[in-house]
Order: C-alpha cells, then sequence, then structure tokens
C-alpha cells in the first residue's frame, strides 16, 4: 500500500515526545513489511539539515492561505536517513522557530502544515491510497478531506486513519480559522464542539475512516468520562471505527548491549555490570555511591499526566524509607520547582536534574534499580518499555499502556510493581513490595530476566496497521 504518515514531530530529527518515536519506527516497520510508506512534517528550525542529510525536493510551490486567494511558497527537502522516505515542508514565517509546540498561533501553523502537505501531494501527482496523521495537528486534514475534499477526483479516492496519541490535546480555537483553511462553506458543528468553535482532535475522530489509539487499554478508557477528556459522546458514536494497537520498542535503538550512554553495557547474562551504571548514575546525581540502596528513577517530561504530583505528595514517606530517587525532565514550573527543592530537603538521597537530556536518561535506565511512571493516563507510555529491557523494573499505575505491558509481580511471572488508585498509600504500597524482592536478590534477579525478555516488537504493531490500513480501504470505499 502507498501511505502517507502525517505528523509533527519524527525521531531522530526532532523529537518532543514518544510521538516523534512512533514517528519512526512504526514507518520503518511498515517498510520492511514492504510498504510504500513515506513520512511529512513541518521543517521545525531545531532540526540539523546536514547531520541528517536533508536535500531539496523539486521546486518550490504555492500554499493558499486563507479564502482570498493569497498564497505562500514553500519548499520541500527530502531525507533518506532512515530508511524511510521523509519530506520536510519548509515556511520560514511558520516553522522557522525555536520550539515544535507552544506558539499562540500554533493551530495556524499545523492547518497551514496540512494545507501544505495537500498541496504537495498534488504537486507529486499520485495520491497515496491511505492517508494516516497522528493528533489534534493533522485533524484540519481529515475535515478537509470529508468535506472539500471529496468534491474533487484527486483526493476522492484517499482513505484515511486517525491515531490519537493523547487526548489530551485537542486543540480548540475559534471557528474563524475554517476560513484561513479555505473552508468557505458551512460546516455542521460536532456534539462536543462549543458553538462557534472548532475541536481540531474531534475533527481527526470525527471524519476518519478508522481511528486508533497507542494501547487496547487506552481505547477502552476513553469511551468513559474518567479519561475521554469531554470527548467520549463522540468516541462513543465512533467506537466501530476505533481500535488499540500497542506502539513498539526499536530493540536497536534500545540495546543495553551496545548503548554507548552506558559506562558499562549489559545483558541478561552479565547483570551484575549494572552495578557501574548505577554508581556512574549515583555520581551523575550527586548521590553517595551506594550498591545496596535501592535507586528508583523518574525520567519524563514534569506535567499532570505522568502523576508527579503523587510522587511530590508521596516525598516525605518515600525517602522515610531510605531510598534514593532520581528525577530527570523538564516541564510544568510549578512541578519542577518543587523538584527542585529535593536535594536540600533530602540531602544524599534526591537527585534532581531538570533537563532533557537523553545519555543520562540511559544511564538511569541501566543503572536504576526500579522506574517509576505512576500516570494519571497514559496513552501507552515508553519509558517503562525501555526500562524492562535495560533491567530496571518498572512501577506503574494501572491505566493505558502501563497496564498492557507491566505485568505485576504479584503473579508470580510478572515484570514490574502495578498499583491501582491515584493515592499515596495505593503508591507507597507499591513501594514496599518493591523494597521487599530487591531484599530477596535471586527473585530480583529473576524478574530483570523476565523483564528483558519482553518484546515489544514493532513487526506486530505494524501487521496491525496494516489491516488497519485494509479496514480503511474497505470503509472508504463500501
Ligand atoms: C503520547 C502519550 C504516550 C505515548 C506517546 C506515543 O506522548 O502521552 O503515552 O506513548 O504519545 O504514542
Amino acid at each position: 500500500m502507498r501511505i502517507l504518515y502525517v505528523v509533527a514531530e519524527a525521531a531522530p530529527f526532532i523529537k518532543v515526545g514518544g510521538l516523534a518515536d512512533v514517528a519512526y519506527g512504526l514507518p520503518r516497520a511498515l517498510r520492511a513489511m514492504g510498504h510504500d510508506i513515506r513520512v511529512i512534517l513541518p521543517r521545525h528550525r531545531a532540526i540539523h539539515g546536514r547531520a541528517w542529510g536533508l536535500r531539496p525536493l523539486g521546486p518550490s510551490f504555492e500554499v493558499p492561505v486563507g479564502l482570498g486567494g493569497e498564497t505562500r511558497r514553500v519548499e520541500v527537502e527530502i531525507s533518506e536517513a532512515t530508511g524511510v522516505p521523509t519530506y520536510f515542508i519548509w515556511d520560514e514565517f511558520y516553522f522557522g522557530r525555536d520550539q515544535v509546540y507552544g506558539y499562540p498561533d500554533d493551530p495556524q501553523r499545523f492547518i497551514f502544515f496540512c494545507r501544505a502537505v495537500l498541496a504537495f501531494l498534488r504537486q507529486m501527482g499520485e495520491p497515496p491510497e491511505i492517508l494516516h496523521g497522528n493528533d489534534w495537528h493533522t485533524g484540519f486534514l481529515f475535515l478537509w478531506l470529508a468535506t472539500a475534499g471529496r468534491r474533487d477526483r484527486f483526493y476522492r479516492p484517499i482513505a484515511t486513519v486517525f491515531t490519537i496519541h493523547n487526548l489530551s490535546y485537542q486543540g480548540i480555537t475559534g471557528d474563524a480559522l475554517l476560513a484561513f483553511g479555505g473552508l468557505g462553506e458551512h460546516v455542521d458543528r460536532l456534539e462536543v464542539e462549543p458553538p462557534g468553535h472548532i475541536n481540531w482532535l474531534a475533527r481527526g475522530i470525527a471524519h476518519a475512516d478508522a481511528i486508533n489509539t497507542v494501547s487496547p487499554r487506552y481505547a477502552q478508557e476513553i469511551l468513559t468520562p474518567e479519561f475521554g477528556f469531554g470527548l467520549e459522546p463522540l468516541l462513543q458514536r465512533r467506537a466501530d471505527r476505533l481500535v488499540g494497537i500497542l506502539n513498539g520498542l526499536d530493540p536497536e535503538a534500545w540495546n543495553p548491549r551496545t548503548d554507548p550512554a552506558l559506562a558499562a553495557p549489559f545483558d541478561a547474562e552479565t547483570l551484575e555490570r549494572r552495578a557501574e551504571n548505577k554508581r556512574a548514575a549515583q555520581q551523575a546525581f550527586g548521590l553517595p555511591v551506594k550498591p545496596e540502596v535501592p535507586l528508583f528513577a523518574f525520567i519524563g517530561r514534569l506535567i499532570e499526566q505522568k502523576g508527579v504530583d503523587l510522587l511530590l505528595r508521596a516525598a516525605e514517606a518515600l525517602f522515610a524509607r531510605g531510598i534514593q530517587v532520581v528525577v530527570l525532565g523538564e516541564g510544568m514550573p510549578e512541578y519542577t520547582a518543587a523538584f527542585a527543592e529535593w536535594p536540600a530537603r533530602f540531602p544524599g538521597q534526591a537527585g534532581v536534574r531538570l533537563a532533557f537530556d537523553e545519555c543520562l536518561a540511559r544511564l538511569l535506565y541501566g543503572g536504576a534499580d526500579v522506574f517509576l511512571m505512576p500516570s494519571k493516563f497514559e496513552p501507552c507510555g515508553l519509558g517503562q518499555m525501555i526500562a524492562m529491557r535495560y533491567g530496571a523494573l518498572p512501577l506503574v499505575r494501572a491505566v493505558g499502556g502501563l497496564a498492557d505491558t507491566v505485568q505485576d509481580i504479584g503473579s508470580g511471572e510478572g515484570t514490574g510493581f502495578v498499583f491501582a488508585a491515584f493515592t499515596e498509600a495505593a503508591f507507597l504500597e507499591a513501594v514496599d513490595r518493591a523494597l521487599a524482592l530487591y531484599a530477596d536478590r535471586a527473585a530480583w534477579q529473576a524478574a530483570q530476566c523476565r523483564a528483558m525478555a519482553r518484546d515489544f516488537s514493532w513487526a506486530a504493531a505494524a501487521r496491525a496497521y496494516a489491516e488497519l490500513y485494509r479496514q480503511a480501504r474497505a470503509w472508504h470505499n463500501p
């Protein structure tokens, strides 16, 4: 099948969150199956063109903005660095910025990106069979293809798939942006849209031929008010088109045997070498080097979703257990300020680095004993999969992809510690179970070996997506 994969960020070119890893791993796996998939994203300024071999592709072309016949000239570059042809749309005004997201005109920026994608397809002369968009940034494409695109022989045959990586970012704007997107016609309001507003995530859900989330559990959860972020009525209406497909993990990109960021590479046969990584991690965080003290690590964005407020509330009780805890990540000021106080409040026990540092993250995966991920909700989550592969046992809340990937140790065959209620008591109970197992070296190592043997291959996910593409095609052309 010919597939165009549309996304706001993609590793290794540019990465803010797990979305970028998916946009790397999934297209590669689909290519390995023989599908002609290509990736397209904005040419964000931070993308290093020379490092990734970006080169101009064909002549620049016009992209319309608004309804009045105004256009902007965009350029497209291509890279083959990942083995999947990847296109980059360049417009200085919209993408010549330091960050990928976080600007007041983000909706305009991504609507413009979508219009450029549509113009690019025409420029290429042959439409894909499947257009696969991700998250609210691509929502405009689905509305456009389902309305204006329906009357156009070129675009009409394109079947569409929309992936929800995170329901909490919806991109809600005033409906004046319809005109900015060139949709002059009347657009019916969705049941979840307040009058006069457009919800771009909801538009992807409402108009795609097929929809998926990034884990089976999350696909169920979002039908309920607790996880639906107000979109559950729409999701329930479209539930017959909604499936959950678990993300994979790239076994080459995340390999403790070859990872140069580790002080001591290791595998399941040489687990004792992890001690060197633990020592290096303790040093890197300015903690006393104590091999016997359990080292817990939190790695990720410091945002509400990740359950960091639970960590902060449980801090006194957590450190009273004599453990070391390190935190690595950047995020919301109210959380970073609170974590910044930890090293002084819990000297010799707390280490905090408020930064995005992939090398240090890798060292922690390979050196920490327990990996903390107490998320409020988690569409899939990547950290817990990496942690298992690197022999750090995950301690997670039983939500979304965490529930789908981590089996509790209590079952005898488990690979981590799972708790249900979003409360300090439930969290600490799981911490205590982790400490009890830690005291039993043989049992701990057996759990590490089980965790390291788990296989989250992209091949299985790619097969499921290929099936979803076939279904989308059948639904599109009944
Ligand atoms: C989002 C979700 C995360 C998921 C990732 C990739 O970042 O929050 O759970 O793993 O997307 O799908």
